[in-house]
Parts: C-alpha cells; sequence; structure tokens
C-alpha cells in the first residue's frame, strides 16, 4: 500500500538525518503516472522538507552527503538524486503485490486507510445543504449547495466521521401569507397533492401577481402572517399542510439524485426561539435599538454602528440571520458536534461572517468549528422549455438527453431500464461538469459539453466503469484466487499501479480543502489509464494466469474509480 513504501522511504531518511520518521513521511509524494516514459515513484523535495526538519539550510553538498547514506534494498530498488530532488524507485514486484492486494482488502475504503489521513479529527461533523424555500423558485445555486454538500457529507463519512445531514428549509416568511390568503381562490386541493412544488408555486405566483395590484390581497397576505406568528390554530395547520406535501415531493426528487438528509428543519423552527435569542442579546448589552425602531448588533470594535447586522425589524419581528443564530446555538446544544459545514453560494458570505461574529460574542465559541463552504453562479443552465424553476426539471431535461444520445450511439447495448441508466449518466454529467473548477468560480453550463462521451465528462467516467463491468464478468468465478505478479509488468500497469499510489494524497487534499476538483482529476486521470490498459492488456485469448492478473487487476481499478464516483455522488452504471 501506498503508506507501506512511504514508510519505508521516511524510515530511511530518518536513519540517514536523525528526525523521526514521522515528520518525513508527510513530504514524501508519489509522483504522478506517466504514461509515456517510466518514472521513478515517490519523491522527497529536500528544499522544503528536510529543511525545517534538520534546522540547517539546505545546499547542495548537504543533500549528496544524504543521499550518500541512503542505500538501496529490497523495497526501494533505487535512489536518485537530482536538483535538491530525491527520487525512490519501488520494487517492482512488490509494487503491483502489495497496492493490488490492499485494494482487494479495502475495497471502498482504499486510501482512507491510509496514515496520511490519521490527523484528521473524527468526530460528529453537521452538513447543511441544499435548503430551497417553499413555495418559490429553486434555482441552480440550490442544485449546486446540494450536490457540493451531499459530496462533503460522503467524503468525511468516508473519513471515519459520524455526519448529520440537515436541510434548513426557508420554510417561513411572507410566501406563506400570500399562500394563506390566496389558496382559497387560487389553489386546487387535486393540483396540490398531484405536485405540491409545482402548485404552491403557481398559486404563490398568481397571488403575487394579485397582491400588486390589489391592496387588499396584499393586506390579508399580512394578515395570514401575522396569524401564523402568533400561532393561529387554523393558519399552522394549513402551513403544516404545505410544508409537508413539499417535503414529501422533495424528498422523492432528491432520491433521483441520491440524496438524503437526516433532518428537513428550516427557518419556521427557529421563530420563537429566535425571540430568545434577542433576549439574549440584550442580556449582553449588545442589542441596540437605532432611531427607526430597529434591532442592530454592532460588529465594529470601535462601537461606531460602521459596520452592523440587523436582527430585529422596527415591529418586534425576527429576521433571516436571527434564525440563523437560534439554529446554530441550538444545534450546538442538542448535537455538540465537532463541525458544522454550511454550503451555499457566494452570495452569502457576509451574512456568514456575521453570524460567526454575533456567535462569538455570545461567546459561543464553537463556533471556531463552523465553515461556510462557498461556490460560485452557474449560467445558462436552461431546459428546452426554458428556464430552470425546479430541482425535477434538470433532473428530466438531463435524462431525456441522454436517452436521446443514447438511442443514437450504435453501440450501446440492450439495457434493462434505459431511462434510470440515462438518469445515473446525466446526473454523473451535472456533478462532474459542476465539479470540475474550483468551487468558487462562477461557470457556464452547457449541456453538450456536459454530455460529451469523449474528453473529462462524467459520461465518459460513466462509460469506462460500464466497460470494466462487461469486462470482469469473465472473471467472478476466481475472484479469490491470488495473481502471478510478474504478469503485471507492462507501462501502463505500472502506470496505472503508480496511479494508486497517488490516491490517499488526493483524498487528503480534498478532504483539506473540501474541493472536489482533486479527486474528479484523479478520478479522469484514472479513466485513461484504464483505457489505455484495456487496449493494451487483453484478456480474452492471453494464457489463464495472465488473463488472470490482469482480470485481478481491472479490478482494482473498478474499484477504486467506483468509489470515488460514488465520494462524488456519482451511482456508476454497469451497462450503458
Ligand atoms: N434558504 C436559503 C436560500 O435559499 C439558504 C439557507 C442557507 N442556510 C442557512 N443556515 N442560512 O437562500
Amino acid at each position: 500500500m501506498a503508506c507501506y513504501f512511504r514508510r519505508a522511504i521516511a524510515e530511511q531518511v530518518s536513519r540517514a538525518v536523525g528526525v523521526p520518521s514521522e515528520k518525513i513521511i508527510h513530504h514524501v509524494h508519489a509522483i504522478p503516472a506517466n504514461r509515456k516514459r517510466a518514472s521513478a515513484d515517490f519523491q522527497l523535495h529536500l528544499r522544503s522538507a528536510v529543511d525545517g526538519l534538520v534546522d540547517v539550510t539546505y545546499c547542495e553538498e548537504k543533500a549528496e552527503a544524504l543521499a550518500c547514506k541512503l542505500a538501496s534494498d529490497s523495497v526501494i530498488n533505487e535512489i536518485s538524486l537530482a536538483r535538491g530532488v530525491l527520487t525512490f524507485k519501488i520494487n517492482r514486484s512488490l509494487l503491483v503485490k502489495k497496492v493490488l492486494h490492499q485494494i482487494k482488502q479495502d475495497g471502498s475504503s482504499y486510501g482512507f486507510t491510509s496514515e496520511l489521513l490519521s490527523g484528521f479529527p473524527k468526530g460528529l461533523t453537521l452538513v447543511e445543504y441544499s435548503s430551497p424555500n417553499i413555495a418559490k423558485k429553486f434555482h441552480v445555486g440550490h442544485l449546486r449547495s446540494t450536490i457540493i454538500g451531499n459530496f462533503i457529507a460522503n467524503l468525511k463519512e468516508a473519513a471515519g466521521n459520524k455526519v448529520l445531514r440537515v436541510n434548513y428549509l426557508g420554510d417561513w416568511g411572507l410566501q406563506f401569507g400570500l399562500l394563506g390568503a390566496g389558496f382559497s381562490k387560487f389553489g386546487c386541493e387535486e393540483k396540490l397533492n398531484a405536485n405540491a412544488l409545482q402548485h404552491l408555486f403557481d398559486v404563490y405566483v398568481k397571488v403575487n401577481a394579485a397582491a400588486e395590484k390589489d391592496e387588499e390581497m396584499k393586506q390579508s397576505a399580512h394578515e395570514f402572517m401575522k396569524k401564523l406568528e402568533t400561532g393561529h390554530q387554523q393558519a399552522l395547520s394549513l402551513w403544516t399542510h404545505f410544508r409537508g406535501l413539499s417535503i414529501a415531493e422533495y424528498a422523492k426528487v432528491y432520491k433521483r439524485l441520491g440524496v438524503q438528509f437526516d433532518e428537513y428543519s428550516g427557518e419556521s423552527f427557529y421563530r420563537e426561539r429566535s425571540q430568545d435569542v434577542l433576549n439574549l442579546l440584550r442580556s449582553k448589552n449588545i442589542l441596540k435599538i437605532t432611531k427607526e425602531g430597529t434591532g442592530v448588533v454592532d460588529l465594529t470594535e470601535k462601537d461606531d454602528l460602521s459596520a452592523y447586522s440587523t436582527v430585529m425589524r422596527s415591529d418586534g419581528t425576527t429576521l433571516y440571520i436571527t434564525r440563523d443564530i437560534a439554529a446554530a446555538i441550538d444545534r450546538m446544544e442538542k448535537y455538540n458536534f465537532d463541525e458544522m459545514v454550511y454550503v451555499t453560494d457566494k452570495s452569502q458570505r457576509i451574512h456568514f461572517q456575521n453570524l460567526f461574529k454575533i456567535l462569538k460574542m455570545l461567546g459561543k465559541d464553537k463556533v471556531d468549528c463552523c465553515k461556510h463552504v462557498t461556490f460560485g453562479r452557474v449560467q445558462g443552465m436552461q431546459t428546452r422549455r426554458g428556464d430552470v424553476v425546479f430541482l425535477e426539471d434538470v433532473l428530466d431535461e438531463a435524462r431525456a438527453r441522454m436517452l436521446q444520445n443514447m438511442a443514437n450511439a450504435a453501440t450501446s447495448k440492450a439495457i434493462e431500464d434505459p431511462a434510470d441508466t440515462a438518469e445515473k449518466i446525466g446526473v454523473a454529467a451535472l456533478i462532474i461538469q459542476d465539479f470540475k473548477g474550483p468551487l468558487q468560480s462562477d461557470y457556464h453550463f452547457n449541456w453538450d459539453e456536459a454530455l460529451q462521451s469523449v474528453g473529462d465528462t462524467g459520461v465518459f467516467l460513466q462509460y469506462t466503469h460500464a466497460r470494466l463491468q462487461s469486462l470482469l464478468t469473465l472473471w467472478s468465478t476466481r475472484e479469490e484466487e491470488d495473481f502471478n505478479v510478474s504478469c503485471l509488468q507492462e507501462p501502463s500497469a505500472i502506470a496505472t499501479l503508480q496511479h494508486f499510489l497517488r490516491y490517499d494524497e488526493v483524498i487528503y487534499k480534498t478532504l483539506k480543502e473540501l474541493q472536489p476538483r482533486y479527486l474528479v482529476a484523479y478520478l479522469m486521470g484514472l479513466g485513461h489509464l484504464a483505457n489505455v490498459s484495456h487496449h493494451s492488456l487483453e484478456v480474452k485469448g492471453s494464457p489463464p494466469e495472465v488473463a488472470h492478473a490482469r482480470l485481478y487487476f481491472f479490478n482494482a481499478i473498478r474499484v477504486v474509480l467506483a468509489s470515488g464516483m460514488k465520494l462524488l455522488g456519482i451511482k456508476p452504471v454497469d451497462k450503458m
């Protein structure tokens, strides 16, 4: 396994420089595999690493003296030094054997068992994501939050944390006043039951338009809202009805996407407790009342209100941030999490900065374990019917387009459930398109680009997985048998094994930065290596021993590919 070799190298260097190997192991990096040219397996940059460790400045002579003390052995076959970088070549048989056995043994946790990850604290991670607003448009930002949050939750879980997945719905506010006031006029119980999200949105649009022209409608919306705020029984039961149906509808669509939640929370949960927040702020002398009667928190040290956050309207009602303060405190007390991650678009950056600051002022030190993961805007995600209104629209579009592509492709196999397969591939395409770059960047979405079968797309990954899977049906009976390492010495096999050596480092970086693009790039690399190997390492027609070793190797690729895809939120397909 990757760490077995890293450890062997670190121990050699440790003996030579007299620094504990634990300090060195993190500087031993797998060299990115090169498909064209044979290369060594690991490297150690003396300038950046050992310098700090041995507490002397780097110079050529010292580097050479160090290199002289290192000697090849049965694990490390070659050591060389060039421009301050030590490189190590592992014994080829051992490389093949150790890595493939490790993948066989670890299965989908390959990479996560690595010593490199031991420094990450384990505990309860609360991830809050998706969080759409009921009766309003589900915009692309919510889709991004959904898939990014799901990815972070998957990753944290794989790294050994307990994960709590929370959806914080926008389930309170004037839209419910409008719905409550206008449902009897524009609503229809039947349509509501057939498709709650669609119908509530339609009604909302109609009432909203009516309220703009008609003072009376506007007035009754406010009255209904007031009834809700004061806990009027009938009003609340209508609200509960709308909310419940919406969640049921959402859950169905999330399921298509492979996303689920442990808890559907929402702003409505905190309407009472946000009054407690105001009291708490008052008691700590943090709440200031302005001339206009609004309640604000001064965010500066200077106490001059040059930066502040409004937490109370002049009529005494609370705001988005007040409810967020209440929700954060509640979660701290209820779950005592070790870490909390909020996932929203970058326009809410200031909101979360303010939120964290106010929590700190309230003495809630757990806020130091809270993180806001942001992402940029997506332009151009439209369906053939026009703008995206619901998550369902995006999924339907992805599926329809993929079905069309599959029908056009002559190579498509007979598939039992084409719609289901098309959906899994379509979702993969969406996810990869979204995860390719830095999350904070804005990007332009293009269906044709995302759905290409060549290039770095989700379709390519699915295609690679399906090809491996169909090859492996030849193998199933001999899975438990060991293989002969000398049958896997071709350049494409070695390059792929070198690529496996790097997986734990990629996971390390992905976990550290919570950016999926490192994992995406890694899987694309693996996909390309798989295809090269597929061409050069024939199974059919090879002697049984060779065929078996190759299938053992292809299975390892499939395992790592599938587990990486699942982390990203993709369901690998077996046929396409
Ligand atoms: N519902 C909000 C929106 O659509 C996102 C909620 C984000 N989470 C939070 N705790 N404020 O903009």
